[in-house]
């Protein structure tokens, strides 16, 4: 009922009654005005105003569970497991997936006391100020397909950003996205298969924010949707944003069983293509021209001897 009371509340542009709420949800006024009371002390300004009820003032940042679902206008995010501050929500995730948890299935925290990055790296989790999230998925395709998702990923995190602000960052093959040539968000993919079948893929997005300040060490290959834009974001509304776009762009990728539908829209987003780029993989380094991705996210880069290799992973570098 909180999080009715709030999505209410959110829609509405004029006050609602109590009567109207008591009616809504057959509970009486005291039950209503408990939870008025709750939403108060957990941040919301709610104006109560004689013989009118109760109306919301402004959206702020607040980070809960209510909160984050009464954002939320898929099936994805549907279930949230909130923490102030978590070792990982991959973690946590995969914690959640192993004893059953449904896909779709959200967490989110506040901060990270482990937040954990690609090759082994650590990731900035600091309170109050990114969003720290992972995804459980369990998609009915090859475990050798799980990969693809990072990129279906990618697609949503910079349509969420450009729909809640305005701004168009870039997608770095394969997963980050870029602006200014700096990394605002990384997405870290795991998953438990066995051959035959995939049990869960836990997908894990860090969004920086509001962050106004990164540590010296990665300053300049970092930054904040703050410091892009000069706004501050409201998380909630980002991440429902996001998840928005990943439920359309999941059904796009399930329904094919590849990324051939979203090829395109990808290739358009991403700033390494046709430009000249260096890859850096354990057996070496080369470079060539990126063309773009084909169906199975690879790729593919032209040889100055016009060969097009197709490359599976390692780190780019425009
Ligand atoms: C990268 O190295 O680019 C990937 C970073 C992924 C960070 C996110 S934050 C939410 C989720 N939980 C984690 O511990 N990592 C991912």
């Amino acid at each position: 009922m909180k999080t009715e009371i709030l999505k209410l509340l959110k829609e509405s542009d004029e006050s609602i009654s109590g009567q109207e709420l008591c009616q809504r949800f057959h509970v009486s006024r005291t039950a209503v005005w408990k939870v008025i009371r709750q939403l108060q002390e957990e941040g919301y300004q709610i104006e109560a105003v004689r013989n009118k009820g109760y109306h919301l003032l402004e959206s702020c940042d607040i980070m809960t569970k209510t909160e984050i679902e009464s954002c939320i206008r898929g099936q994805f995010g549907r279930v949230v497991d909130f923490h102030e501050s978590i070792d990982s929500t991959n973690l946590r995730a995969r914690r959640l997936a192993e004893e059953g948890a449904g896909s779709g299935t959200l967490v989110a925290a506040d901060t990270q006391e482990a937040g954990r990055g690609r090759r082994g790296r650590s990731w900035i989790s600091p309170p109050g100020k990114n969003i720290f999230m992972s995804l459980i998925l369990r998609p009915d395709i090859l475990p050798a397909k799980a990969s693809m998702l990072t990129l279906v990923a990618a697609l949503a995190v910079r349509d969420g950003i450009e729909s809640v602000t305005g701004l168009s960052p870039v997608i770095k093959w394969p997963n980050d996205i870029v602006s200014s040539g700096k990394k605002l968000c990384g997405i870290l993919t795991e998953m438990s298969a066995e051959l035959e079948g995939i049990h869960y893929v836990v997908v894990g997005i860090g969004i920086n924010v509001n962050l106004e300040e990164f540590p010296q060490e990665v300053r300049d290959t970092a930054t904040s949707l703050f410091l892009e834009t000069g706004g501050k974001v409201v998380r909630s509304q980002l991440i429902a944003a996001v998840l928005e776009a990943f439920e359309h762009y999941y059904e796009e990728f399930i329904s094919q069983g590849d990324l051939s539908r979203l090829i395109s829209v990808y290739n358009k987003n991403m700033v390494n293509a046709g430009k000249e780029v260096r890859i850096l993989e354990p057996t070496g380094e080369y470079k060539g021209r990126a063309l773009g991705i084909n169906e199975k996210g690879e790729l593919l880069v032209e040889m100055p001897d016009g060969e097009v290799r197709h490359v599976i992973s390692g780190e780019v570098s425009v």
